[in-house]
């Protein structure tokens, strides 16, 4: 018997990918219901070899749904998820909306799995922001090692992070500036086509983005409050995969080997690290991919115990939608669930 999942935003980027990386790892599912807004009544997404038409959020009954994968924006959350999570069915969701909120467990499985456990009080688990996803995978076993003090990081987030709309902007922008055509900024602020834009999501009073607040806070729920963590977040014009550039401080010595071997062995990374032309992970070799991308890591010989590196990753897959089915799995390996509809 499998569950009854419904994935809503199930047209957008996220979406998408939910549905396929459902059928890819073959979650237990008996039914999968597709949900978008009005406007996309009707509308054909994949689920494996089959095809689903979309349904309307405003109208679905979820109380004999199992599984909620929720993907369609921070104000969609706030007011469905708590709706979604009272009618008994586990809301697992994309947006910033309930990240922060301590009755909601923040979760990425390879780092914090025990967490889970606080998920009932509200039925919502939350799936972190899509930089922090790949730079705590990577942080963790670095952190169980050698104590992390504190990280610097710069991140290079493609435009897919922002939706649908940010990829539609890039291509049409390239385009428009071969054929010399008008060059129009709608969902960024400035041209991100031939460009780079150091603004994600809003300015807060201190001078940091919400983006860049984002990282810090969340890295501090899931890994360690005691970690200090400064970030700048910054559009560039990749289609696909976030890339960032990383600096530890640590409490012990770790060696650029040792982190090395250490990241080798560890859950969701991947180290390609050789010192020669290409002998790293690109945002386009991320693409489509599981993993976290590990490069470039060396010694920082300007602070005491300190390593650089890159890291890269997929955003709509481990940032988003990898990470939002990993939660599920996990719901199901340890028991936190199963399904409402008994076989007969
Ligand atoms: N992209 C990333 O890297 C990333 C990473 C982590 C988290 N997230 C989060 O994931 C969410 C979705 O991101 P995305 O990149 O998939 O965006 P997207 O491509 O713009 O897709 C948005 C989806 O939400 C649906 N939607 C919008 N308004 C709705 C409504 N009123 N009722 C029901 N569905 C509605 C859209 O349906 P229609 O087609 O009908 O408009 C579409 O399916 C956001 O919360 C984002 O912050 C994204």
């Amino acid at each position: 018997m499998g569950f009854k999942v419904a994935v809503v935003g199930a047209t957008g980027n996220v979406g998408r990918e939910m549905l396929n990386i459902l059928e890819e790892r073959g979650f237990p599912v008996d039914e999968v219901v597709a949900l978008a807004s009005r406007r996309s009544l009707g509308t054909e997404v994949s689920f494996g070899d089959k095809t689903l038409k979309a349904k309307v959020l405003d109208t679905y009954d979820f109380s004999d749904t199992d599984i909620c994968l929720m993907s369609a924006g921070g104000n969609i959350s706030k007011e469905w998820s708590p709706r979604i999570g009272k009618q008994g069915c586990v809301v697992i969701d994309n947006s910033s909306a309930f990240r922060y909120d301590q009755d909601v467990p923040l979760i990425v499985p390879e780092v914090n799995p025990d967490a889970i456990a606080g998920f009932s009080k509200k039925n919502i688990i939350a799936n972190p922001n899509c930089s922090t996803a790949q730079l705590v995978v990577a942080l963790k076993p670095l952190h169980d090692a050698a104590t992390i003090k504190r990280v610097v990081v710069a991140t290079y987030q493609s435009v897919s992070g922002a939706g649908k709309e940010g990829m539609d902007e890039l291509f049409t922008q390239t385009r428009a500036v071969f054929v010399a055509d008008p060059v129009e900024a709608k969902k960024f602020t400035k041209r991100i086509a031939f460009n780079v834009i150091p603004h994600i999501d809003v300015f807060m009073e201190d001078g940091y983005t919400k983006e860049e607040w984002k990282v810090m806070a969340e890295t501090k729920k899931m890994l360690d409050p005691k970690i200090k963590l400064t970030a700048t977040a910054v559009r560039v014009p990749v289609f696909i995969g976030h890339s960032e550039a990383v600096n530890i401080e640590f409490e012990k010595p770790i060696t650029a080997d040792e982190a090395r071997d250490i990241l080798r062995e560890a859950p969701g990374c991947l180290v390609i690290d050789k010192r020669e032309d290409g002998g790293y992970a690109t945002p386009l070799d991320s693409a489509g991919e599981d993993a976290t991308y590990i490069s470039r890591i060396r010694e920082d010989s300007t602070v005491d115990n300190g390593l650089s590196m890159w890291i890269v990753s997929d955003n709509l897959r481990k940032g988003a939608a990898l990470n939002t089915v990993q939660i599920a799995e996990l719901l199901v390996e340890r028991g936190l669930i199963s399904p409402k509809k008994k076989a007969a």
